[in-house]
């Protein structure tokens, strides 16, 4: 059974091998630990982990500022994407997102990743675009299309 468990600074050595397989390296939209370590020093800032039995095989990082939370990061490990861990992470940020009275959930996703699909399946819609916001490989600039949910 998958279970949604909230975490915290110490969780992320066992984040990172999941930040390193689910991220394509191309576009290196993957955090470092360190920036995982300053994202969660802050308080208004939550790391959620997918675990089923003693394996971890999903996170997600949010925060929120006033009324409005932002998903900053969302990623499954790569075998076990497409088994509704991703849904589960992100219905649970929604939950709590309304727990605290938030107004909107919105969150940036590149252009062309297929996580759109995964975001719009949820009830997100894109209600903006910046121009070649990403970097990739192959030279090319990505936009990210901004998407919201409203709470
Ligand atoms: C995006 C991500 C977190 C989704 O997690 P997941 O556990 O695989 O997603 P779920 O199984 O909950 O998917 C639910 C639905 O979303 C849609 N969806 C999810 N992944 C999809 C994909 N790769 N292509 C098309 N639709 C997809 C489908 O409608 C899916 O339902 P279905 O499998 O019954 O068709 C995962 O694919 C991932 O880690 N991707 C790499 C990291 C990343 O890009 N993160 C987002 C950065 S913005």
């Amino acid at each position: 059974m998958i279970e949604i468990v909230e975490g915290d600074a110490t969780d992320i050595a066992t984040i990172m091998p999941i930040m390193s397989d689910a991220f394509d390296p191309a576009f290196g939209e993957a955090w470092t630990a360190a920036q995982c370590l300053s994202a969660l020093a802050m308080p208004d800032c939550r790391l959620l982990i997918a675990k089923a039995d003693d394996a971890v095989l999903g996170f997600s990082i949010s925060r929120w500022v006033l009324d409005t939370e932002e998903l900053l990061m969302i990623g499954v490990v790569k075998d076990r994407q497409r088994q509704k861990i991703g849904s589960l992470l992100l219905i649970e940020t929604i939950k709590n997102a309304t727990i605290g009275n938030r107004s909107q959930l919105f969150l940036e996703c590149r252009d062309g990743n297929n996580a759109m699909d995964f975001y719009s399946n949820i009830g997100f819609e894109p209600i903006g675009r910046r121009k070649n916001y990403y970097n990739s490989d192959d030279g090319l600039r990505p936009d990210a299309i901004t998407m919201s949910y409203i709470l």
